[in-house]
């Protein structure tokens, strides 16, 4: 079977001048031990963090590449219980964490980061980590999921607190990137309104199209916390989806009403310092920061329940065949998406 593997002088480059690449091999096909199942994986897809591996942030060398993958069950070994050939599976990036509010032990083990990821044909997971996939998912949906699905829908779940936003209540999204669009998504079904900042007039027309009741450009509106303001009377927002970091944060606490939270999920605006004067209203509003590491095996379970219930339909930007995956990574470190960019082989 053919799988990727990450490598300083691999010979594939997808992302230029990055220092890990990528290299294609053929291996025999592994066998499950006790505790462990056989995936032959069916779609994989991108995260942001994929690209912080082949930067270097990571000592990833000899890895499978990616968090995100969802697959038909073909071999089990002894003492499985939960799943048999057949099952259709994802898993959870998070290996080790089952359910509830993380512990020191849960949170060591990610898939594509600190142990092999999801990019082969066939992998070898722990039954743990798991879950099986909705009838009425299919593998594309199923394996976009994972990463940003879950860490938009910790997000909106107020992470393992569980203090989760009430129907009514109004959240902010930054940008068109996976988490924010599932972010979108589950809040309007959740029935939540939605204010979205975004760089482009045609990702605004997209985001109103998924239910954001309204849109501002960050590029032309710097000052966009006070245009939110503008837009909830004055009051801000109940909770942002902060997925843009030291750069953004002043105008998402800006953003917030008193006694607001701010899911604290990413880096995409960049890295950088932040002043104290621009943190002060943390405690001025009373407001709530709260983290965001994606979530455990049982808020996947959640997650993908609920997607089935609402008819959730991911925004796949663009699909890559298997043989095509260092072109899908090219595309998504050429940061042009909307949506998910997935690697997918016949079923
Ligand atoms: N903590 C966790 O467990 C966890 C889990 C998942 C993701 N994350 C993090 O969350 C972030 C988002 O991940 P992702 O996979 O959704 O990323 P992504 O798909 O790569 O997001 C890219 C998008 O970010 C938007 N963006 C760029 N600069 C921005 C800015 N200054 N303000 C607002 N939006 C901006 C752009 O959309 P526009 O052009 O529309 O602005 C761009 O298309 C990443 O930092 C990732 O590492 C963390």
């Amino acid at each position: 079977m053919k799988r990727y593997v990450f490598g300083r002088g691999a010979g594939l480059r997808p992302v230029p001048g990055a220092p890990v690449g990528l290299a294609l091999e053929e291996v025999d096909a592994p066998k499950p031990r006790a505790g462990e199942v056989l995936v032959a994986i069916r779609a994989n897809s991108l995260n942001f963090v994929d690209l912080n591996c082949f930067s270097g942030a990571f000592p990833v060398d000899g890895r499978i590449p990616l968090l995100d993958g969802a697959g038909e069950v073909l071999e089990v070994g002894a003492g499985v219980t939960r799943f048999a050939p057949g099952d259709r599976v994802v898993a959870n990036p998070h290996a080790s964490w089952l359910a509830g509010v993380p512990r020191p032990e849960s949170v060591g083990e990610v898939l594509g980061i600190t142990t092999d990821g999801m990019l082969a044909e066939e992998v070898i997971q722990r039954e743990d980590s798991l879950v099986r996939i909705p009838d009425a998912l299919d593998f594309v949906t199923a394996a976009s999921l994972p990463c940003a699905g879950l860490s938009a829908w910790s997000s909106l779940m107020g992470g393992p607190a569980r203090f989760a936003v009430a129907p009514g209540s109004t959240v902010l999204t930054l940008g068109t990137g996976g988490v924010s669009l599932f972010a979108v998504q589950l809040a309007r079904a959740m029935g939540c309104r939605v204010i979205a900042t975004t760089s482009s007039a045609s990702k605004a027309t997209r985001l109103e199209s998924l239910g954001a009741a309204a849109v501002v450009n960050y590029q032309e509106t710097p000052e966009w916390g006070a245009r939110v303001l503008e837009l909830t009377d004055g009051v801000g927002v109940d909770l942002v989806v902060e997925v843009g970091g030291p750069n953004t944060l002043p105008q998402s606490i800006r953003a917030t009403k008193a006694g607001g939270r701010i899911a604290m999920v990413g880096i995409v605006g960049g890295l950088g310092s932040i002043d104290y004067v621009d943190m002060l209203p943390i405690n001025h509003k009373v407001l709530t920061l709260f983290a965001n590491g994606m979530g455990s095996r049982a808020d996947l379970e959640d997650l993908l329940r609920f997607a089935a219930e609402t008819g959730l339909e991911p925004v796949i930007d663009s699909t890559f065949g298997f043989d095509r995956a260092a072109d899908a990574i090219a595309h998504f470190a050429g940061r042009g998406h909307v949506g998910k960019v997935v690697i997918a082989r016949e079923a």
